[in-house]
C-alpha cells in the first residue's frame, strides 16, 4: 500500500490552495496574453517592423531565385559532363571495330563489362557481348531507370545507343552520382534558406523591436513635455544613428522650449513685481493730491509729479512691447546690409558732447569697415544703450571706449568703461527685463536697457558678453560678417 505523505497533512499548515492558485495563474497568464498580443499588434503596425519584414521577404525571395538558378545550371552542367563521358566512353569502342572483326569488339566491351557492375555502367552489343541485356530501342540518348532495362535496384543511367557495323551499342553510365550531388546541393540550399529566413525574421523583429523601444522613449517624452515636464529630455543611444540625430534635435528644441517658458514666466513675474513699485507711487501721489485738494492746498506740483509718473510707466510697458516684438522677430523682414562703422560715427557724434557734460572722455579706439546684415536703427538704438549705461552708471572722470574689429569671419565691437563695472555674479541678471542692480537705484533708467541689448543682439545672430575690464566694464558683441562679393 502507498501513503503518500500528503494525505495526512493537517488542514491549516501551509498548503498552497490549488484551486486559488491555478485560478490567479490563469488569470495573471490571460492578462499576459492580452498584453502580448496588444504588443504584438502594436509591433506588427511599426514601421521599423514592416521595413524589416519587407526587407526580409525581399531578401528571401532573392535567395530563392538565385537558388533555383544555380541549381538549375548545375544540372545543366552535370548533364553535359555525363552525356560528354558517355559520348567519349562510346567513340573509344567504336573506334576498337574494324569491319569483319567483331571479336576485338566483343572483347574490349567484355573488358570494360567486366571492370564495372551493373550499378556502375552498362554495356551491350546485341546479344554477343556486354553485362545486360538491352531492350530494342532506336539510337539515341536517354535517360533510364533499372526497371527500364529489366534490372533490380534504384539505379538511374544515361544511356547512349548506337550503331556500330551491323551491330547495336548500349552504353550507359551511373546517373545517381550527379543525381546524389543535386540532392546535397538541394538539401544545402534548404538549410542556407531555412537559416536565412530565421535570420532574417530573427534580426528583424530584434531590430524592429530595439527601433520601437527608442520610439517609444520619444513618444514617452513628448507626452511627459506635453503633461508640463518641460525638463525631460529623450535619451540618446550615443551610436549616432538618424534616431540620435532626430533626438538630440528633438531636445535642442525642448531645452529651447524650456528655456523660453521659464524666462516668460520670470519676465511675467518680474515685470508684475517691478511695476508695483511705480504704480503704488503713482497711487501715494494721487493721495496726496486729492488730500491737498480737500484742503484746498495747491496740487499742481503733486499732479505734476503724477503725470511724469504715469508718463514713465507708460515709457516701460513701451520698451517691454518693443522687446517682445524684437524678440518675436517681425523686425526682420526689414534687415539689409549695414556697414556698423558708419553707426559708430553717428553714435561719437550724438555721445562725444553728451560724456563730456558729465565729465567723462569718450572715444573711437578702433575702427575697421564691417558689413552685416541688419536694421540700422536698432543697431544705433543698441550701442546707444550701452554707451549711455557707460555714462550713467560711471562717475566723472571715466574714460569710455568704443571698438570695432575683424576676427574672422565676424565683427566684435566693443563698448568698455573704467567704471565700477559689474561684479560677476549679477552680469546674467543685467540682461533680465526690468532688472538693476541695488547701487543703481538712483541712476536714471528703467532696467531695461540690456534686455533690449540682447534682444537686438539675438535677432543679429550675435553673441553678447559682459566682461571686466579692470577696471570697469567691457560689452563685447561679436556680430557675423555678410560673406564678401569676390
Ligand atoms: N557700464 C556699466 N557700468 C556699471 N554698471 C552697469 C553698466 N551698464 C549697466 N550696468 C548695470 O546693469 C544694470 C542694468 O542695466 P540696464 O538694463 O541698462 O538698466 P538701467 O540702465 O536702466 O539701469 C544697471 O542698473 C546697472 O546697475
Ligand atoms: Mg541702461
Amino acid at each position: 500500500m502507498r501513503l503518500e505523505q500528503d494525505d495526512f497533512r493537517p488542514i491549516g499548515v501551509k498548503i498552497s490552495n490549488p484551486v486559488r492558485n491555478s485560478k490567479s495563474k490563469s488569470m495573471m497568464s490571460s492578462e499576459n496574453r492580452a498584453h502580448f498580443s496588444a504588443s504584438c499588434s502594436s509591433l506588427r503596425r511599426s514601421t521599423p517592423f514592416r521595413l524589416a519584414v519587407t526587407f526580409g521577404v525581399l531578401f528571401v525571395v532573392a535567395f530563392v531565385f538565385s537558388g533555383a538558378i544555380i541549381y538549375h545550371m548545375l544540372r545543366l552542367g552535370l548533364g553535359r559532363d555525363v552525356d560528354q563521358s558517355l559520348s567519349e566512353m562510346n567513340s573509344l569502342i567504336v573506334s576498337t571495330y574494324q569491319p569483319g572483326d567483331t571479336e576485338d569488339l566483343i572483347n574490349t566491351l567484355n573488358n570494360y563489362a567486366s571492370f564495372q557492375s551493373t550499378s556502375d555502367g552498362l554495356y551491350s552489343l546485341t546479344e554477343l557481348a556486354g553485362n545486360f541485356a538491352a531492350p530494342r530501342i532506336p539510337n539515341g540518348v536517354y535517360t533510364v531507370t533499372s526497371r527500364d532495362v529489366g534490372l533490380k535496384g534504384h539505379e538511374r543511367y544515361r544511356m547512349q545507343v548506337s550503331t556500330i557495323g551491323p551491330y547495336s551499342l548500349v552504353v550507359a553510365e551511373n546517373f545517381n552520382d550527379a543525381d546524389e550531388m543535386l540532392r546535397i546541393v538541394l538539401v544545402s540550399f534548404e538549410w542556407a534558406a531555412a537559416i536565412v529566413v530565421a535570420t532574417a525574421i530573427g534580426g528583424g523583429v530584434f531590430l524592429a523591436v530595439r527601433a520601437q523601444a527608442r520610439l517609444d522613449r520619444v513618444a514617452n517624452t513628448m507626452n511627459d513635455v506635453s503633461h508640463g515636464a518641460l525638463d525631460a529630455r529623450i535619451p540618446i543611444s550615443g551610436n549616432g544613428d538618424d534616431l540620435d540625430t532626430v533626438a538630440i534635435q528633438i531636445n535642442a528644441a525642448l531645452e529651447r522650449l524650456q528655456r523660453l517658458v521659464e524666462s516668460m514666466r520670470q519676465v511675467s513675474a518680474d515685470i508684475a513685481h517691478d511695476l508695483k513699485t511705480p504704480l503704488n507711487r503713482l497711487r501715494l501721489t494721487l493721495d496726496a493730491a486729492v488730500a491737498g485738494n480737500e484742503q484746498q492746498a495747491d496740487v499742481s506740483a503733486l499732479l505734476d509729479e503724477a503725470r511724469n509718473e504715469s508718463d514713465r510707466i507708460n515709457a516701460t510697458f513701451e520698451a517691454l512691447l518693443r522687446i517682445s516684438q524684437i524678440e518675436a522677430g517681425a523686425r526682420k523682414e526689414r534687415f539689409q546690409a549695414i556697414d556698423i562703422d558708419a553707426v559708430l560715427s553717428v553714435i561719437s557724434e550724438v555721445y562725444i558732447d553728451v560724456a563730456e557734460d558729465a565729465g567723462q572722455s569718450f572715444r573711437i579706439a578702433a575702427r575697421a569697415p564691417a558689413v552685416i546684415w541688419g536694421d540700422r536703427d536698432l543697431l544705433t538704438q543698441m550701442i546707444a544703450n550701452l554707451v549711455e549705461n557707460a555714462i550713467n552708471h560711471c562717475p566723472a572722470g571715466t574714460r569710455i571706449t568704443l571698438s570695432l574689429r575683424r576676427q574672422e569671419d565676424r565683427a566684435i565691437l566693443s563698448v568698455t568703461d573704467t567704471g565700477p563695472g559689474i561684479p560677476a555674479e549679477e552680469r546674467d541678471k543685467v540682461f533680465r527685463r526690468l532688472y538693476r542692480i541695488d547701487k543703481s537705484r538712483t541712476t536714471p533708467g528703467s532696467g531695461l536697457g540690456l534686455s533690449l541689448v540682447k534682444a537686438i543682439a539675438e535677432l543679429h545672430s550675435a553673441e553678447i558678453a559682459l566682461a571686466d575690464n579692470r577696471p570697469g566694464l567691457r560689452v563685447s558683441i561679436a556680430f557675423p560678417l555678410m560673406p564678401e562679393k569676390s
